[in-house]
């Protein structure tokens, strides 16, 4: 733990600017700083550092923060470690916190329980690299055409058909057995200690940093079951490990972009054909954590399941996972009967980037196979069709999106929007939608909320002003969450420090994007801005009381969509009426 006064006093000794021109050349533009971003690849300038405020922010992958947001997003650490690293750069010394007994002993297992997973490692490397026993194994990858420095790149190893190799590895070498067995690796019995993995070939599963943290065995031959993997232990939780994301992280970070595989083999052929932002599930269906790790790293996913029924529907599954993100996810589609090893075995990897070029918004694809499987051509069928499609219509986030897609379904499907909407019934707009809807998703509207967000930055005198109205009243979303944050925090307005509390991704990109591009502010009549606001913001709410009352009139008055409706308009009344 370092404390607060040390970080500041970090923050204080060092320069945005010159801790970034470390990294990239930067010019002067205006009153910022400008470059090519670091984190994701451009020919013109869209990164800014905003020496005054000690903030950047890139328009173009809308990465931003303060000097620690670009240390620990640029070399892969964790808050403490930036501030280390930044610490020791201005001649700082911290000393740490002493850590209690329990932590101290929950941090030497830890190192311990590293320490099995290396000497596993080693020892089921130099079996397959060395042994006799090695000799299958290799054979195995020879016919695979794994050749050695794909081989090493995985770490690959081969546990031999013995009852206790890697016990006595890790005895030799004085690892604590008892921590191997929460490990789940060694096993222990009446009659002693003895290995999981017995004549398997044996993948390392490491984490984004590259510690190895379990590992999964696969049989030689075609017995079942062809995998086994190490159980969840202190260190594995399966649910929220991509494997290969040590070795996709670069090549993620210039395309920002991942694409997803099912197996450990898939992965392997794509990394081997030369395409590196690849990153798999570990013997289970993507999760929701996956899709929280990937969106912390990529724009846009991609993925590349098998062409089989099971593949379909985890492609279906996934898709769900990435509209709740809101991760703008694309389907890579195999010819019939291909995996990504089968497919890049028969072509090469130009074949592959066709492929890849291709690829369909993953909602279209499922609409599309979904109107496959069932084509339209009766009212039971379509009712069938909409009633499938509903449940995922609702999770999609983006009002834009979501209302292409509608215009779009009802053309397949042959209907009206209004039918599809009263299919809907009230799904279009439940309470949950309407606070979601009137948030940063409206670009026109987002103007006035970023200048009325930038004007309460700026203006202290608008501060008060506001909280006068009611920040509720002309605030919606992210932009809300944010001046609430900012009227929270009371102290002498350290606006790089407040990039820090500000959890959230989207608001924090949309923070660092305010306070890089609200130089127009400066020198004006923050008064005359902000009434144009409030008007502009007026205007907004009564339109959208006049498209609802449109609504209203076409539905029936029992339904429970006008119900939800009727209480959407009341509510903006109010609102409007307080201003
Ligand atoms: N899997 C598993 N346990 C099994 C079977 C599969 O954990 N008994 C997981 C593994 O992560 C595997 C993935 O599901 O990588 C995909 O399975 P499969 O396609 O059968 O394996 P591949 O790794 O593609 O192996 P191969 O190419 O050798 O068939
Ligand atoms: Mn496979």
């Amino acid at each position: 733990m370092i404390p607060e006064e040390k970080v500041r006093e970090v923050a204080e000794r060092l320069s945005i600017v010159e801790v970034v021109s470390d990294y990239l050349p930067l010019r002067r533009a205006g009153s910022n700083f400008s470059g090519l971003c670091p984190f994701h690849a451009e020919k013109t300038p869209s990164f800014n550092v905003n020496p005054a405020r000690e903030i950047f922010h890139c328009f173009g992958c809308g990465a931003g923060g303060n000097v620690f947001s670009f240390i620990m997003k640029i070399e892969g650490l964790s808050f403490p470690e930036a501030v280390k690293l930044l610490a020791r750069k201005s001649g700082i010394e911290i000393e740490e916190r002493q850590l209690t007994p329990a932590e101290r002993k929950s941090q030497d297992e830890h190192v311990q329980f590293l320490k099995i997973n290396d000497l596993t490692t080693a020892y089921y490397r130099s079996v397959l690299l060395n042994s006799a026993e090695g000799e299958p194994a290799r054979k195995y990858l020879a016919n695979r055409s794994v050749e050695p420095d794909i081989s090493e790149a995985y770490r690959l190893g081969f546990a031999p058909d013995r009852r206790d190799g890697l016990v006595k590895h890790l005895k030799n070498n004085g690892a604590d057995l008892d921590s191997a067995v929460k490990l789940g690796i060694v096993r222990k019995s009446d009659s002693g200690w003895y290995d999981l993995f017995r004549n398997r070939l044996i993948f390392p599963i490491r984490d984004g940093r590259g510690q190895v943290i379990a590992f999964a065995g696969r049989v030689l031959d075609a017995t079942l079951p062809k995998y086994i993997n190490s159980p969840e232990s202190p260190l594995y939780h399966k649910s929220s490990v991509l494997f290969g994301l040590d070795m996709a992280l670069p090549s993620i970070r210039t395309g920002n972009a991942i694409i997803i595989v099912e197996g450990y083999f898939d992965h392997l052929a794509l990394y081997r054909a030369g395409v590196q932002n690849v990153v798999a599930t570990c013997g289970t269906a993507l999760t929701g954590t996956h899709a929280g790790l990937i969106k912390r790293h990529a724009e846009r996913v991609y993925t590349l399941f098998d062409s089989d029924n099971a593949g379909k529907k985890a492609t279906i599954r996934s898709m769900e996972l990435f509209l709740e993100q809101r991760i703008p996810a694309y389907v890579i589609t195999l010819p019939a009967g291909d995996d990504p090893d089968s497919f890049l075995t028969a072509h090469t990897a130009d074949d592959f980037a066709a492929l890849r070029a291709k690829a369909r918004p993953a909602f279209e694809y499922f609409v599309h196979s979904l109107l496959a499987e069932t084509p339209p051509d009766s009212v039971d069928s379509k009712v069938r069709v909409i009633d499938d499609i509903v449940p995922r219509f609702r999770k999609i986030a983006d009002l834009v999106e979501r209302d292409l897609y509608e215009k779009e379904i009802c053309r397949l499907l042959g209907i009206t929007v209004h039918a599809f909407r009263k299919r809907m019934g009230g799904g279009v707009l439940s309470s949950r939608d309407s606070t979601q809807n009137q948030g940063n998703s409206l670009p026109a509207y987002d103007n006035v909320q970023d200048t009325l967000l930038a004007l309460l930055l700026n203006y202290p005198e608008a501060r008060s002003e506001i909280e006068r109205i009611g920040l509720e009243t002309v605030l919606t979303g992210d932009h809300l969450e944010i001046a609430r944050l900012l009227m929270d925090s009371d102290h002498g307005l350290d606006l790089s420090r407040l990039s820090e509390l500000i959890e959230n991704p989207e608001q924090k990109t949309l923070f660092s994007r305010i306070m890089v591009s609200d130089g127009y502010l400066a020198d004006i009549e923050w008064r005359t801005v902000f009434d144009q606001c409030t008007r502009s913001h007026e205007k907004k709410q009564l339109s959208s009381i006049k498209d609802i009352a449109s609504r209203l009139a076409v539905l029936d008055a029992n339904s429970e969509e006008y119900g939800l409706l009727l209480k959407q308009a009341d509510s903006l009344r109010t609102r409007k009426s307080k201003l």
